[in-house]
């Protein structure tokens, strides 16, 4: 059957509801006693270009990685999802992926793309809908922590989930259970999700990749303190926070922090946000997983492991999972 190539436009965020939220959670997050951010809030135009460029850094083994997979076995994985899916992809980025599991599925009823990076997904929607015009290719613009509903006009085919490049991995355990969780309602009875999930592996390898020569994920932490200046008009010195990232092995995660490198005061919405010297904003979790406590994880929020397959360095996982 051919499709006829449809492309609906984004759904907008509500600009005036995102910069509020944007603001209620930087002053919330910068009063706790240990300063957080979410990592959500990295992702603006810019932010998703710094992590395609990340992605490019020699040190930072997951995407390369992720996509030898997906070069070496993408039929068997694409093979696990259901005739005719309509396949959503959550965290969605760059299409560079799904492109892998798409070449194996000429049947796909649709495909949804789901970010909270308005501009790229739109950017990279019409690029893949120039490869795959037969393709109906429905871009949704929306944070997918949150209640949102899959657009209309999907066919009654199965629904399925692609959630690649270990973006579970930025939610903290029980944080990774609910979303799993959310994504199992969303998806619906009987849902397939293909998702990747990065490995624990030597400290040294995972300190390089958060850390690269070039100082790209530095750009990347300090693009939340330039984002803080240019939509909430915050008064704070870029030069004056340094990035730092480190595996925490107790903990199986890598972390984020920008650091305070002098007592200083920052304005927000006029409120006065102090540091002390050496103080941090805790800006990022990146939870490396065994397989076998991933699939725990999964199993508590209502997935069966289906396959697993990983790289010869067991570097990195891709994993089908089936609602339960
Ligand atoms: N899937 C791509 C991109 C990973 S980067 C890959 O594997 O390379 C994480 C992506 O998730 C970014 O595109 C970011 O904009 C998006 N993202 C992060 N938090 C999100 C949220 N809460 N809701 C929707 N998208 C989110
Ligand atoms: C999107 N996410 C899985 C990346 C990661 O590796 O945790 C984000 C990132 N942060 C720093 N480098 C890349």
């Amino acid at each position: 059957m051919t499709i006829n190539p449809v492309f609906t436009d984004a759904t907008p965020i509500a600009a005036i509801d995102a910069e509020r939220q944007f603001l209620d959670d930087v002053l919330a997050g910068l009063s706790a006693p240990q300063k957080f951010l979410s990592a959500k809030y990295f992702y603006d135009a810019a932010g998703s270009d710094l992590f395609e460029a990340i992605t490019r850094q020699p040190e930072y083994y997951p995407t390369r990685t992720e996509l030898g997979i997906l070069d070496a076995q993408g039929a068997a994985i694409a093979a696990t999802l259901p005739a005719r899916a309509n396949l959503v992809e959550l965290g969605s980025g760059s299409t560079v992926k799904v492109r892998r599991l798409m070449v194996h599925r000429p049947d796909l009823a649709a495909y949804v793309p789901v970010d909270v990076s308005e501009s790229f997904l739109r950017s990279e929607a019409e690029a893949l809908a120039r490869d795959f015009p037969n393709l109906t290719i429905t871009p949704v613009a929306a944070d997918f922590t949150r209640a949102f509903t899959l657009p209309a006009g999907l066919s009654d085919g199965p629904v399925a989930g692609f959630f690649p490049g270990s973006t579970i991995g930025n939610f903290e355990p029980p944080q990774a259970t609910r979303l799993l969780a959310h994504f199992g309602r969303v998806l619906g009875a009987g849902a397939t999700l293909i998702i990747g999930v990065d490995l624990v592996k030597e400290k040294a390898v995972l300190d390089a990749a958060y850390d690269d020569a070039a100082g790209v994920t530095a750009a990347f932490n300090r693009n939340l303190l330039v984002r803080m200046r240019s939509e909430l008009g915050a008064e704070v010195d870029l030069d004056a926070f340094a990035h730092r990232a480190f595996f925490n092995p107790e903990a199986s995660r890598i972390e984020m922090h920008l650091v305070s490198l002098k007592a200083q005061t920052i304005r927000i919405a006029d409120r006065d946000i102090a540091f002390a010297e050496g103080e941090t904003i805790h800006t990022e979790n990146s939870y490396k997983y065994t397989v076998e406590r991933f699939r725990a994880l999964a199993a508590e929020a209502g997935w069966r492991a289906e396959a697993v397959w990983t790289d010869p360095g067991r570097l990195f996982s891709i994993h089908a999972l089936r609602r339960s």
